[in-house]
């Protein structure tokens, strides 16, 4: 077998051989799939080229060629649970993959793998075994084709055939899809035995001998959300290899952990922990760690940050995880930031993006690790305390404890099972997630966000394409209507199902689609547009006079603009024209927004270092919101530093441009900005103030004066290595200007402070007098506890059985008083005991002192409380020497004062 330096080299010989016959070298798009509510996670190299295959998004390469990171945890292809126990279930893994849009099929998809695996890689012919898809059913032939071509290559024994489970391959519930073939590799011995034909034999059959390496999906078909399946507009082809698999035969590791892929990180952990070599049964913590460090180093350079649900919260999860795993073997100091920046050094050569996000996965992971061990310090605290409760021979775990601990201690379900086992308990998981199943943030769901109605499904299909906008250049325009859209009729789940009708009428809440819009849909953060859409031509006659109402505009997929409207007059019908308008006002606010985001974002760059990048933003009409990455507060000079550079560029007033260009060029140009986008051909490029330079698919203003005056209105942090701005425009920050200025002009009045700078002067010397006011207080307060300068003394006290006694209601009953007076009348007494009460706040205090010489032994300040409390309805004890308590009823004051000598007489026998 061929000889590598490391795994990585594996990697771009891949790549190379594409390359040299025709191949796009295509960069891994980020896990996070854009624009796609179908999916959780990127999980296969040809999701980012899932329109390309429908047809829906052209290219100008129709052959590509990719390593594609993918993560299986949540939705389809959930792995976690079995990660570090086995030799290759992952979380986070590298798909080497090549893809034909039209262009190759079954033939060259076949010869090239075999070409590759075989003389490229030099893995022995003897050792593969493939398989077919077999047929099901009649619109699902055998694929004899497939067959044939192997045939011509390798040993018909060596051939298998199986059903649609292993042989038919789909990206999740809908998307394309298609019969595949699949290369496995005979894991014992130099020749594959030849068992195909045989019955039950092969490597479907969960038959440990063999591995899979590659799989070759001829795509024929995208299967909608209805279930039916329709024709791709030509046979294509996608494949995907495991990195670590093939990485794991050419060096020859019997897991995948063992490779120059996972071998360093897993070495950092155990050096962390102080040890090295084989581990035991400790091994597959390790290696959680290491796998789970991948994946979160990966997901916070993609953007996501730990939070309670969807995609945040299986980072969370895996991080919880990967920590949890390190407390099992020792690692208990914060150690899986460092592990994880093991995976920024090991991958940034083949992944950049990596070493730009190396901070920001440094923070994430530290503050995870922080509050998570918190949260398992207190959560193993009840697991055990819950289990120290049950009956002797109780055999599960309670299912209503499970789901407690996840819901008011955050302690994952998980966990608690692990920790259950542990004691020989069994839970009941799947109940458990039965009880949360209401919640919000249960990770194992199939989508994220609003689940996308088939019927847009549908409609995207059937159209073809997205809504032309036209709003770039205009708030106004015509349109075709093309599709209603509104609430079925079923009941139950079924009502939330939308569908489509081909009339409306007046009162009707209906979800439009146009061939053509001036409507921008949200997305990119900005807000969706609002306005008006009337009959185009009012001379038509029936039906005329429609008008309807916009509320917001949203893009559900495949880039149809989905006008959410009411009819207010008349009625409309599928096929009519109208006239399309957007509310301007409100998209000038919000252009100038968004203008100023990407102003900010370059004077945060300029100001603070290229560290800086955009985590996420919100452009609405009334504000601005930006989330970006930098490690601590911004102090007020770099605050005003960053709103003047922008006013700088507002006042300049330089005209704002916009292209399409590739990728390539537009990194060339500098451009900014490219958290989340498609590696599609084509980006839009767009020019603010001369030198702020981003992608952007957002409206913005024809010059940067448009945006009138830039005023940052907040700053804090969202999470650990993120910060957020929020700030106003236009005439919104004239409005934030004079309202904050109505503020300090009503404060100035007040205080009668001659101008602005006197306001503070005043103020100073309020908080002054205030501060010596205050010390008075307590000094009078003091005086007024301990009786004055004569406590202590004369008639005050009385003896009990030859201990002194204080007993006293004082005017000012505030506890910390109360122990200042007890501690002085103690030191003045020499020896004895003082009881004080008195009211607070409507409630009755009391406290009970006693000198040490008396404290445990002859009295106890507790005891005496606890006798004396009961004349205020109170409850409550303390110490031998000092006890506090209160109770509600202020009527039974002078009764407890009273009291006194009694109680302590009983005490003292
Ligand atoms: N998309 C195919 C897979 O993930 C190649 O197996």
């Amino acid at each position: 077998m061929a000889r590598f330096a490391d795994a990585h080299e594996i990697r771009s010989t891949f790549l190379r051989f594409y390359e040299e016959r025709g191949h796009a070298v295509v960069p891994s798009s980020p896990l996070v799939p854009f624009d796609d509510p179908t999916l959780l996670f990127v999980n296969a190299g040809m999701v980012q080229f899932k329109d390309v295959f429908t047809g829906r998004d052209k290219r100008d390469y129709s052959r590509a060629t990719s390593a594609q990171r993918c993560l299986r945890a949540g939705g389809k292809h959930n792995d976690l649970d079995n990660v570090g126990f086995t030799p290759r279930h992952h979380t986070l893994f590298e798909m080497l993959g090549n893809f034909s849009f039209g262009d190759y099929f079954k033939a060259d998809a076949i010869r090239w793998a075999w070409t590759l695996l075989t003389e490229v890689l030099e893995i022995p012919a003897s050792r593969l075994v493939v398989s077919v898809f077999n047929g099901e059913g009649e619109d699902a032939p055998f694929d004899q084709e497939a067959f044939d071509l192997w045939a011509e290559i390798i040993p018909r024994e060596r051939i298998y055939a199986f059903d649609a489970k292993e042989n038919f391959w789909q990206m999740g519930d809908t998307g394309p899809c298609g019969p595949c073939s699949e290369i496995h590799i005979f894991l014992e011995g130099d020749e594959a035995p030849p068992d195909a034909g045989k019955p039950k034999m092969g490597p479907a059959f969960e038959d440990r001998r063999y591995m899979e390496l590659w799989n070759l999906v001829f795509m024929q078909y995208e299967k909608l959300a209805s279930g039916e399946m329709n024709r791709l507009p030509a046979p294509s082809v996608d494949t995907g290899a495991g990195l670590e698999r093939l990485a794991a035969v050419l060096e020859g590791a019997r897991s995948n952990y063992e490779t120059s892929l996972f071998r360093p990180i897993v070495d950092r952990a155990k050096s962390l922990a102080g040890v090295s070599g084989d581990q035991g049964e400790h091994e597959a913590s390790f290696r959680v760690i290491a796998d789970h460090a991948r994946a979160a180093a990966f997901l916070i350079a993609d953007g996501v940050t730990p939070e309670q649900s969807g995609r945040p919260y299986v980072l969370r999860r895996i991080m919880r995880r990967a920590i949890r795993h390190g407390s099992l073997v020792g690692l208990d100091e914060l150690f899986f930031h460092k592990v994880c920046d093991e995976v920024v050094q090991r991958f940034s050569d083949a992944y950049p993006e990596l070493l730009e996000a190396r901070e920001a996965i440094e923070g994430a992971v530290r503050i995870e690790e922080e509050g998570f061990r918190r949260t398992l310090n207190r959560g193993l605290r009840r697991v055990s305390k819950i289990i120290e409760g049950l009956d002797e021979g109780a055999s599960e775990f309670p299912v209503d404890e499970a789901a407690d601990l996840y819901t008011s201690a955050g302690f994952p379900v998980d966990l608690t099972r692990v920790i259950a086992e542990e004691n020989d308990l069994r839970l009941d998981e799947a109940a458990v997630a039965e009880r949360l199943e209401a919640l919000k943030g249960d990770a194992g769901f199939a989508g994220v966000g609003a689940k996308v109605s088939d019927v847009y499904f549908e409609i995207a299909k059937r159209l073809g394409k997205g809504s032309e906008f036209l709003g770039y250049e205009v708030d106004e325009g015509e349109g075709t209507l093309l599709a209603i859209v509104v609430p079925g009729e079923g009941e139950g789940e079924d009502a939330a199902e939308l569908v489509e009708i081909q009339e409306a009428g007046v009162g009707q809440r209906v979800e439009l689609i146009f061939d053509r819009t001036p409507f921008y849909a949200e997305s990119g953060g900005q807000a969706g547009d609002t306005g008006e859409i009337r009959f185009a031509h009012s001379d038509q006659g029936p039906g005329s006079d429609a008008r309807l109402r916009v509320e917001d505009t949203r893009k559900p997929t495949g880039g149809l603009h989905v006008h959410v409207a009411t009819v207010e007059q008349g009625a409309i019908r599928v096929g009519d024209r109208f006239a399309l308008r957007v509310e301007a006002a409100r998209r000038d606010a919000i252009r100038r927004n968004h203008s100023a985001t990407h102003l900010l974002h370059h004077a945060l760059r300029a100001e603070l270092g290229k560290h800086v990048t955009q985590k996420g933003s919100l452009v609405a009409p009334e504000r601005l919101r930006f989330d970006f990455s930098h490690g601590g507060p911004l102090t007020r000079e770099e605050t005003r530093e960053i709103e003047a550079r922008v006013n700088a560029m507002i006042v300049a007033n330089a005209p704002s441009g916009t292209a399409q260009m590739s990728l390539p060029e537009a990194k060339e140009a500098g451009a900014i900005g490219l958290f989340g986008e498609k590696y599609g051909d084509q980006v839009r490029v767009v020019t603010i103030g001369g030198d702020s330079v981003e992608l952007c698919g957002g409206t913005h203003v024809r010059r940067a004066g448009d945006i009138g005056l830039f005023k940052i209105i907040a700053e804090g942090g969202v999470a650990q290595g993120v910060r957020r701005i929020e700030a106003v425009t236009g005439l919104g920050a004239l409005r934030w200007v004079q309202d904050t200025a109505a503020v300090l002009e009503d404060v100035g009045a007040e205080l009668h402070a001659r101008d602005q700078a006197d306001v503070m002067v005043r103020l100073g010397k309020l908080q002054e007098e205030l501060a010596d006011k205050r010390r008075e207080v307590d000094s009078l307060k003091r005086k007024l506890t301990t009786g004055g300068a004569a406590a202590g003394k004369g008639d005050e006290v009385v003896e009990v059985s030859g201990v002194k006694l204080i007993a006293r209601r004082v005017p000012v009953a505030d506890p910390k008083i109360m122990r200042e007076a007890a501690d002085t009348l103690r030191d003045r007494m020499g020896s004895g005991v003082v009881v004080l009460a008195g009211e607070r706040d409507g409630k009755a205090n009391l406290l009970v002192a006693a000198t040490k010489d008396l404290a445990g032994k002859t009295v106890h300040a507790g005891k005496l409380a606890a006798a004396l409390i009961t004349h205020v309805d109170g409850r409550g004890g303390g110490r031998p020497d000092m006890a506090q308590a209160g109770g509600p009823k202020v009527a039974g004051l002078d009764e407890l004062i009273a009291a006194a000598p009694a109680s302590l007489q009983a005490q003292l026998g």
